[in-house]
C-alpha cells in the first residue's frame, strides 16, 4: 500500500520503518530540512536500537522515501498517518496547532480518496476536529457547502491546488501507538494490541489490511474511544509507577523492601509485575505530558481528576526526596564532588526530555556540588539542556575523586562495571541507586554504603 507519515519524530519514523518492513511503500515527511537530509542518507536523528539498519535497508530498497513536501506525500498515498508533535501548553493542555496545520495541508492537496489516520497522542474528539478541518478546507477549495462532505461539486476551475471533478471523499481514523522508546521496533512489530478508531467500514478494512501480518488482537471502536484508550493507558501506567513510589516511601520508613513488595504483588495476574519499579520517577516526552493533558481534558469536561493530580505530585516528590537523601548522607554538599551515572530518562535512548536527571542535577548544583556526569548515549543531548557540568567519557572517569555516585538511569553497562576499581577511585564509597537496579549485597561486600529507593533504609 502507498502510505505517508507526516512527522518523522519518534513515533513517525519508527512507524514508517516498520510499515516499510511489512512491505508497504512509505513516504515520511518532516518540515525539518536538515533532518530529512540526514534521513535520506540513512542517518537516524535518534538513538533507537535496531532502527538505523532497517532505515538503511528500506531506503536502499526504495520502500522508504523522505521529503519535506506534504503535497508530494498526499498525492502519492492512499493512507496518510499524522504523527506530528503535540507539545504541552502552559495549562497542560495538548497544543494541536501542528495537527490542525497538517490536516489543512492534506485537504489542500488531496485529489482522490484518502484515509487520514491520527497516530499522535491527542485528546478525545481530535479525530472529529481533523475531519471537520479537512471538510471545511475542501469546501473552501471547491467553493461548496461545508456540511455536504464528499458530495460537493467542484466549481471553481481557476482555484489553486484544485483538481478536476468532484470533491475527493475521505475518512479519518484514530490508530494510537503504544511503542516505548528504547524498545520501539519490537514494541511496534509485536504489539500487545492494535486499536482502530474508525467511523466507516472502508477505514477499518484499509487499516486491517495494513496490519494484516501482525497477529495481535484488534480492538475496533469509534475515534473518541480509541483516543481515550491511549490517554487512559498512559495515565494508568503512570499511576502504577506513582503507586509503587508511594509504597516505596512507606517501605523506607517501616523497614520493608519495595523490590520484594513489587515481586509479591506482581505475581497476582490482576496486578502484574510491569511498571512497578520504584525509583526517581517517570520522565520522557509521554507520561508527564499525557498525564497533564488528561487532567486538563477532564477539567474541561467538568471532572476533577484528583487521582491523576496526585500521581503527578508523587512523581515530582520522588526527585526531591532523593535529593534530600543524598544531602542528608553527604552532610555538607557544598564543594563535594558528585558523579552522576545515567542522564537519559530511561535506558537505550539518548532522549533527555523531562528526564529526572534535569531536576536532580540542578538541585545538587544549587547546593554547591561539583558534578561529573556520564551517560552511554545522552552526553551530547544533555550538554544542551543541563547547566554547565563536567561530562565524562566513561563511568570510571566520572567516579574518580567523587564523594558519592548517583545512578539515575538503569543502563545495562552499569550493572557490569568493575565496582572494586570504582571504589578505589572514589573519595568516599557512597552509592545512591535511583533505579534500584544494582546488586546491593555485592556493593556492600565491596565496602560501599548503598542507598536505593524504598529498600527499607533511610
Ligand atoms: C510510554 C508508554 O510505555 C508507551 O506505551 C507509549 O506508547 C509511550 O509512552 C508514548 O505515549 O508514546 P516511554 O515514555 O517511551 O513509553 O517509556 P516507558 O518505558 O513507558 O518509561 C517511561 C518512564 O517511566 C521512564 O522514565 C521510566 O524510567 C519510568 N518507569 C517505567 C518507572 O519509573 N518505573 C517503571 O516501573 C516503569
Amino acid at each position: 500500500m502507498n502510505i505517508s507519515i507526516i512527522g518523522s519524530g519518534y513515533v513517525g519514523l519508527v512507524t514508517g520503518v516498520c510499515l516499510a518492513h511489512l512491505g508497504h511503500r512509505v513516504i515520511c515527511v518532516d518540515n525539518d530540512t536538515q533532518k530529512i537530509k540526514e534521513l535520506k542518507q540513512g542517518q537516524s536523528p535518534i538513538f533507537e536500537p535496531g532502527l538505523e539498519p532497517l532505515l538503511k535497508r528500506y531506503l536502499k530498497e526504495k520502500k522508504l522515501l523522505f521529503t519535506t513536501s506534504i503535497e508530494e506525500a498526499t498525492r502519492q498515498s492512499l493512507v496518510i498517518f499524522i504523527a506530528v508533535g503535540t507539545p504541552s501548553k502552559e495549562n497542560g493542555e495538548a497544543d494541536l496547532t501542528y495537527v490542525e496545520n497538517v490536516a489543512r495541508q492534506i485537504a489542500l492537496h488531496m485529489d482522490s480518496y484518502k484515509l487520514i489516520v491520527e497516530k499522535s497522542t491527542v485528546p478525545t474528539a481530535t479525530g472529529q476536529r481533523i475531519e471537520r478541518t479537512i471538510r471545511m478546507t475542501l469546501s473552501q477549495r471547491f467553493s461548496e457547502d461545508p456540511s455536504s462532505r464528499g458530495r460537493a461539486r467542484w466549481r471553481n476551475s481557476s482555484k489553486k491546488n484544485s483538481s478536476k471533478g468532484e470533491v475527493p471523499p475521505f475518512d479519518v481514523a484514530s490508530n494510537p501507538e503504544f511503542l516505548r522508546e528504547g524498545s520501539a521496533i519490537s514494541d511496534l512489530m509485536e504489539p500487545d494490541r492494535i486499536v482502530l478508531g474508525v467511523e466507516s467500514k472502508k477505514a477499518e478494512e484499509l487499516l486491517r489490511e495494513i496490519y494484516k501480518p501482525w497477529k495481535a488482537p484488534v480492538v475496533v471502536t469509534n475515534m473518541n474511544s480509541a483516543e481515550m484508550i491511549k490517554h487512559a493507558s498512559n495515565s494508568f501506567l503512570a499511576t502504577k509507577i506513582s503507586f509503587i513510589n508511594a509504597v516505596a516511601q512507606i517501605c523506607d520508613r517501616v523497614g520493608a523492601d519495595v523490590l520484594k513488595v513489587a515481586e509479591g504483588m506482581g505475581f497476582d495476574k490482576r496486578i502484574g509485575r510491569g511498571f512497578l519499579d520504584a525509583g526517581v520517577g517517570y520522565g520522557g516526552s509521554c507520561f508527564p505530558k499525557d498525564v497533564d493533558a488528561f487532567i486538563r481534558l477532564a477539567e474541561k469536561n467538568g471532572y476533577d481528576f484528583a487521582l491523576l493530580k496526585e500521581v503527578r505530585t508523587i512523581n515530582e516528590s520522588q526527585k526531591s526526596s532523593f535529593v534530600r537523601l543524598i544531602e542528608d548522607k553527604l552532610w555538607i554538599v557544598k564543594n563535594k564532588q558528585i558523579g552522576i551515572l545515567g542522564l537519559a530518562f530511561k535506558p537505550n535512548t539518548d532522549d533527555m526530555r523531562l528526564a529526572p536527571s534535569l531536576d536532580i542535577v540542578v538541585a545538587l548544583k544549587k547546593e554547591g556540588a561539583i558534578i561529573k556526569a556520564y551517560d552511554p548515549q545522552a552526553n551530547g543531548k544533555a550538554k544542551d539542556v543541563l547547566p554547565p557540568i563536567q561530562f565524562c567519557k566513561d563511568a570510571y572517569t566520572a567516579a574518580a575523586g567523587c564523594d558519592c555516585l548517583v545512578f539515575l538511569t538503569e543502563w545495562e553497562e552499569f550493572k557490569s562495571l568493575d565496582f572494586a576499581k570504582i571504589r578505589r577511585r572514589m573519595h568516599q564509597p557512597l552509592i545512591f541507586d535511583g533505579r534500584n537496579f544494582l546488586d546491593q549485597d555485592r556493593l556492600e561486600r565491596l565496602g560501599f554504603e548503598y542507598f536505593g529507593i524504598g529498600r527499607g533504609k533511610v
